[in-house]
């Protein structure tokens, strides 16, 4: 690993910290805030304890995902979100890369990374690559991608601004939207913050 690749990970724990990690919650409707804070990455463990036994909260284990990819590195070489997560701005799910995706570049050997050739392996076997999942509301919560994509005219960086520095595969969240940060915006661009809107 040379240096320039140390500093990039630097840059990206700094990144991932979540510069509006809450502090304790004083009222039920920040409840969520505890939420945010035990999937923050950069929650102090002593706090963590104190709030996991007052709102039972729990903080996600990191998940193991099939092989490595950089989202810093491709998004270097100029690629758009939508080549590798094609169709999530008309659907409520953002959609995953097929392998037939990756293999529009990776069809031959590039660069020197041990991973990069897993792509090939996966083409070969005629199997998907198994991403795992990170980001995910609670099942009361209901968000669609085509609303705020399509309709409300956002950009993707707008609520996944840490995927840019991201040079490891995510195993924790990258989006930590609390129910304050929805509304904050709801408020802003008039759209509406009536609880069933968001939920079911
Ligand atoms: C538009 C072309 C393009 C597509 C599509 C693409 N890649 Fe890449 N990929 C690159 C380039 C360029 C590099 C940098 C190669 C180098 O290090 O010289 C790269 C590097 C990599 C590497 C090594 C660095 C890293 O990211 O860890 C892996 C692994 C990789 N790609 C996996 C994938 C996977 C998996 C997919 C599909 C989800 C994919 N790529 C889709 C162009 C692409
Ligand atoms: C080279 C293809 C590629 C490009 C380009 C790319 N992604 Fe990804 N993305 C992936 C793959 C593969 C995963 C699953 C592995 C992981 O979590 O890192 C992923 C995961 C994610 C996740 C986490 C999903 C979850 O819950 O597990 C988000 C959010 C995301 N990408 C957003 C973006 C955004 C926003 C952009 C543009 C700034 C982008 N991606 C560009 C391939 C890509
Ligand atoms: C308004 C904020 C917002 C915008 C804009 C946004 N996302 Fe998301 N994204 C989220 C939230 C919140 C989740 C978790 C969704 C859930 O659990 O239903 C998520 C989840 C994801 C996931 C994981 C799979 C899934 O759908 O649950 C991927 C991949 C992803 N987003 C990619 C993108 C891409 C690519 C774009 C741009 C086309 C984008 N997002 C735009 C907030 C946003
Ligand atoms: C940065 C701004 C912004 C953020 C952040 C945001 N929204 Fe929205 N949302 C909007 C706008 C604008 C609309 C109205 C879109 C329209 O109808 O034109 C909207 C509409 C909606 C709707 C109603 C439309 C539909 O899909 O049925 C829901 C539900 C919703 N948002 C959920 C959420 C949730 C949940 C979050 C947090 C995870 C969130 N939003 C974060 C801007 C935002
Ligand atoms: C704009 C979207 C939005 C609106 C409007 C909204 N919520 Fe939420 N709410 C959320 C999101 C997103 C979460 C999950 C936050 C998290 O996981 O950090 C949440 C979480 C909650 C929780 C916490 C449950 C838990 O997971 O711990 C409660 C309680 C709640 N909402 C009640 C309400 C009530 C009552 C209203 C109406 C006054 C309301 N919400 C309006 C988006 C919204």
């Amino acid at each position: 690993m040379d240096s320039n690749t140390e500093n990039a990970e630097d840059a990206d724990e700094e990144g991932v910290q979540d510069p509006r990690t809450p502090s304790l919650p004083t009222s039920v409707s920040s409840v969520s805030s505890v939420v945010k804070f035990c999937s923050s990455r950069a929650a102090a463990v002593t706090v963590l304890v104190v709030l996991t036994s007052m709102a039972g909260c729990r903080r996600p284990a990191p998940v193991k995902q099939p092989m490595s990819l950089s989202h810093k590195r491709h998004m270097e070489a100029d690629m758009k979100c939508l080549t590798c997560h094609p169709g999530s701005e008309e659907q409520a799910l953002a959609q995953f890369p097929t392998v037939a995706d990756c293999m529009d570049c990776h069809g031959k050997a590039r660069g020197n990374s041990p991973d990069e050739p897993k792509v090939r392996d996966y083409a070969q076997r005629g199997q998907e690559i198994p991403w795992v999942r990170v980001d995910k509301l609670p099942g009361h919560v209901y968000f669609s991608h085509a609303t705020h994509v399509t309709l409300a005219k956002m950009k993707c960086e707008d609520c996944h601004e840490g995927i840019l520095a991201a040079t490891q595969v995510l195993t924790l969240p990258d989006v930590h939207q609390t129910m304050e940060d929805c509304m904050r915006c709801h408020k802003e661009r008039n759209a509406s913050n009536q609880c069933k809107t968001c939920h079911k």
